[in-house]
């Protein structure tokens, strides 16, 4: 096992009829600014529950962030914390609306003059506005880690950035928001954390027993789980596995001591900045071509992963790591997921060029938990994808 420090601050409030701890949670001194999506909350109850509970509280909204949040509109935001002194921010919604609330929490105390800048520059962020979340979609653990994606479609990037700053001060996790989350939402969760599992499992063995296994057991709750929440969101005892999995597989704990991947997520955002599709399947599309392109560096852990979470016993390694590529791609089409670009677009000639004269501006040179993917790699793994 590789040394690590490890440090989560996040306070998990996990359970049936929890939002309305957000009263004792928020300092009472406090002036919030609730930030939300699209509208989901106002249909659900979601946006009653809140706002009851900050009856006490001094507080403004800001509603209408898009999922993949869009700069320009969070720079509205901005100005409005400024005007109003806003001094703590309360995140109401997906990752969309968290990772929105994460980049003004830093924007809000950043000094320079452009805000894009922070994420431009790779600028940690030590200290930000503080802010809590209210988590009504289970998917991509921002609600309990320090990192965020945004999204600027006036120069086509969707970019990653964080730092310790940036972690909730508590999140609000009630299981029964998924009660009114649409199928597809709910593919795309189940997808996304699955994939955040093997972005962490699927590099090659370091005998790090005990994180093969948290990891093991997350991708393995979630395949036993899938086919009842998909049925059936109002199942509670699915919902609250459905949501810890989720939580439990970016918030830092599998990746301690253990080499971590992520170069499919690198490349699957600029599928999304191009085209607009869904993150989680983004992923879906990448993943098997990738897997079989990297084979040779990832094929024990692949072997490891078919025979502990697919069952498959015989054969030698290569054989059970083609297998465990097959299953997974089988396992991504029964949720319904694209494993093609050309599923979700005709538009696809020349992506993979795009893409890989992007990464070579952006000096992405080598990706991958053996820094060994180029560039030129890129293009290849995005052909294979469509
Ligand atoms: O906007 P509203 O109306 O609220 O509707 C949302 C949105 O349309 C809807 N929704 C959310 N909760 C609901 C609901 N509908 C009904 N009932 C509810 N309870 O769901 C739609 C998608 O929401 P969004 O927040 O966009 O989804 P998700 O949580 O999957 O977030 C995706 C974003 O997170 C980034 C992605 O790249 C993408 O930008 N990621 C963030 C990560 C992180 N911070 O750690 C890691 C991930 O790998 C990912 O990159
Ligand atoms: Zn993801």
């Amino acid at each position: 096992m590789n040394n690590f420090e490890f440090k989560n601050p996040t306070k998990i409030i996990f359970g049936k009829n929890t939002i309305i701890k957000l009263s004792t949670e928020i300092p009472k001194e406090a002036k919030v600014l609730m930030l939300y999506g699209e509208g989901s909350i106002k249909k659900n109850g979601i946006y009653e529950q809140v706002t009851s509970a900050l009856s006490e509280i001094n507080f403004l909204e800001f509603g209408g962030i898009p999922a993949n949040p869009e700069y320009a509109i969070l720079l509205n935001a901005l100005a409005l914390i400024k005007k109003e002194k806003i001094t703590y921010l309360l995140a109401v919604g997906g990752a969309s609306v968290i990772d929105a609330t994460k980049f003004l929490a830093s924007a809000a105390l950043f000094n320079g003059v452009e805000p894009w800048d922070i994420i431009k520059n790779k600028i940690r962020t030590e200290t930000a506005m503080p802010f809590g979340t209210v988590l009504t979609l289970p998917a991509t653990g921002s609600e309990m880690n320090s990192g965020a994606v945004i999204t600027r479609k006036e120069t086509g990037e969707k970019l990653g950035m964080g730092g310790p700053g940036l972690f909730p001060q508590f999140s609000i996790l009630d299981p029964e928001v998924i009660k009114s989350i649409p199928p597809r939402q709910i593919q795309n969760g189940i997808i996304d954390a699955f994939t955040h599992a093997l972005e962490q499992y699927i590099t090659y063995p370091i005998e790090a027993k005990l994180q093969d296994r948290f990891t093991e057991s997350i991708m393995q709750t979630l395949i036993e789980i899938a086919p009842i929440i998909t049925k059936d969101t109002s199942n509670y005892k699915a919902a609250c596995d459905f949501m810890w999995c989720c939580t439990m597989a970016l918030n830092g704990l599998i990746q301690k001591g253990v080499p971590t991947d992520w170069a499919l997520h690198t490349m699957a955002h600029e599928l999304t900045a191009i085209f607009g599709i869904d993150h989680a399947r983004t992923l879906t599309i990448i993943a098997p071509s990738y897997y079989q392109y990297k084979f040779e560096n990832k094929k024990e852990k692949l072997a490891q992963y078919g025979q502990r979470v697919w069952g498959i016993t015989e054969g030698s390694i290569e054989e059970k790591a083609t297998q465990a590529i097959a299953k997974t791609t089988v396992y991504f089409k029964e949720l319904g997921m694209p494993i093609k670009l050309s599923e979700c677009t005709q538009a696809y000639e020349g992506t993979a060029e795009k893409i890989a004269a992007t990464f070579e501006k952006r000096g992405w040179n080598a990706l991958g938990e053996k820094k060994d993917i180029t560039p030129s790699d890129v293009k290849d793994i995005i052909t294979m994808s469509y």
